[in-house]
């Protein structure tokens, strides 16, 4: 099949093949340099071949690849993060994003006692199978954990409750069906997977109360969100503080490395051994490196701003080029991470509301970007890093308009 993630499997005109990457390019087998937006699905929000993170690992390098054991960079990568993530007082350190979502959910449950979580159509948690349901519906699929896949036995989502985003009432009313028995509500703060639909005002907040008043354990899953849409993530951008936030992608900047932050509390199950949480690679000391440079640039002054502006400037040309051809098309999300839908009236709340773009064309808008040197995600999303300046705002804007012109027919 000749691909490492079966979300890579279906891309048009087929899986491109990689030779180099540098800065904000990425250079193909056959020798074409594109201009990326997708920063590798995330992670690069400093682009590649960062002179910081490579001098970082390099002093590392020559001081152990693996120890299996503590070490200082554990120790200065976590003051870090409690630095700068507001209210997380302790964090634990895993390589995936997948694996940290569920080491939140083994948190959640030796903390409560209880067994049930919630999760929302459209959100991805990574791939396995307590939380890839509901993630790809078609419009007349019921709201249930539904398997994305083949070789997910019912037994292993049994107890995942699954509802519609930005629902409160929703999820009040879940609790009292089930009383006692839900241990963790798990969202994206902002469902990037599913469109980059933005929470409704005082969503986030409500979702983090309702958990309080029902003994529950709220858990961002930030592993986009995370060091992307301020340093301080979702916790800083919307300023409301769940029990738990995981962290991958864009923590490193590229390597494996991702991370649980958030109250003392739920970490003392770990500490007097009520439960484990265990990995040959935890703490890997070159991810570590690259970590603690990737949060000492990203702490320069002016740098989410500017992620900020240049996301908004791309997202601006592409309504605007597509107002101009009479183009149906809206852009939702914020500055580093955002969607474009075509054939939306209105900005989609919620998964289900994403079901209506026209995928079809985005897929021919994409190859026909694709065609003049920019490089796109096919589910519409677009990644902005730090390494996009003025030279490449200045080429995207110059591809949109005449790949526009092609697909408005
Ligand atoms: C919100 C979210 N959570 C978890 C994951 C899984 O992370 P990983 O691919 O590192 O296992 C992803 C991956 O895209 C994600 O977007």
């Amino acid at each position: 099949m000749g691909v490492a993630s079966g979300l890579r499997r279906h891309i048009e005109p087929c899986p491109l093949f990689f030779d180099r990457a540098d800065g904000a390019y990425f250079f193909d087998a056959d020798g074409h340099r594109l201009l990326d937006y997708t920063l590798g699905w995330g992670p690069l929000i400093l682009g590649n071949n960062h002179p910081a993170i490579n001098a970082a690992i390099e002093r590392q390098l020559t001081r152990g690849y693996a120890y299996g054991a503590q070490h200082w960079g554990e120790i200065e990568l976590a003051e870090r993060m409690v630095r700068v993530l507001p209210g997380v007082e302790r964090v634990v350190f895993s390589n995936t994003g997948t694996e940290a979502v569920q080491v939140a959910l083994r948190l959640a449950r030796a903390y409560t006692q209880r067994t049930k979580i919630i999760k929302f159509e459209g959100h991805y948690h990574g791939w396995l199978n307590n939380v890839l349901v509901s993630y790809r519906l078609k419009p007349g699929d019921p709201c249930g954990p539904l398997p994305a896949c083949g070789g997910q036995p019912p037994s292993e989502f049994a107890e995942t409750l699954v509802l519609p985003w930005n629902d409160l009432p929703a999820v009040d009313e879940t609790f009292r069906q089930f009383p006692g028995q839900i241990a963790a509500v798990l969202t994206e703060p902002i469902l990037a997977n599913g469109g980059s639909c933005l929470p409704d005002d005082g969503y986030l907040r409500g979702l983090v109360e309702t958990c309080r008043t029902h003994g529950a354990v709220s858990i961002f899953d930030e592993v986009i969100t995370g060091f992307r849409i301020a340093l301080g993530g979702a916790r800083e951008f919307f300023g409301v503080g769940p029990d738990l936030s995981v962290y991958g992608k864009a923590l490193a900047a590229g390597f494996t490395l991702s991370a649980v932050g958030g109250k003392a509390a739920l970490f003392e199950v770990l500490q007097d051994g009520r439960t484990i949480h265990a990995g040959t690679y935890n703490g890997n000391p070159i991810s570590l490196a690259a970590a603690r440079a990737t949060i000492d640039a990203l702490a320069a002054p002016g740098v989410f701003d500017e992620l900020e502006a240049h996301g908004s400037a791309v997202r601006a040309a592409l309504e605007a080029e597509a107002s101009r051809r009479g183009v149906p098309l809206l852009t939702t999300g914020c500055g580093s991470v955002f969607s474009a839908h075509f054939g939306l009236l209105r900005a989609p709340r919620n998964y289900r509301e994403t079901l209506r773009a026209d995928m079809q064309r985005y897929g021919r808008f994409r190859l026909a970007m694709l065609r003049r040197g920019v490089h796109l995600l096919p589910d519409g999303r677009w990644y902005v890093g730090a390494a996009h300046g003025e030279a490449e705002l200045a080429a995207v804007r110059a591809a949109i308009g005449p790949a526009l012109a092609e697909v408005a027919a």
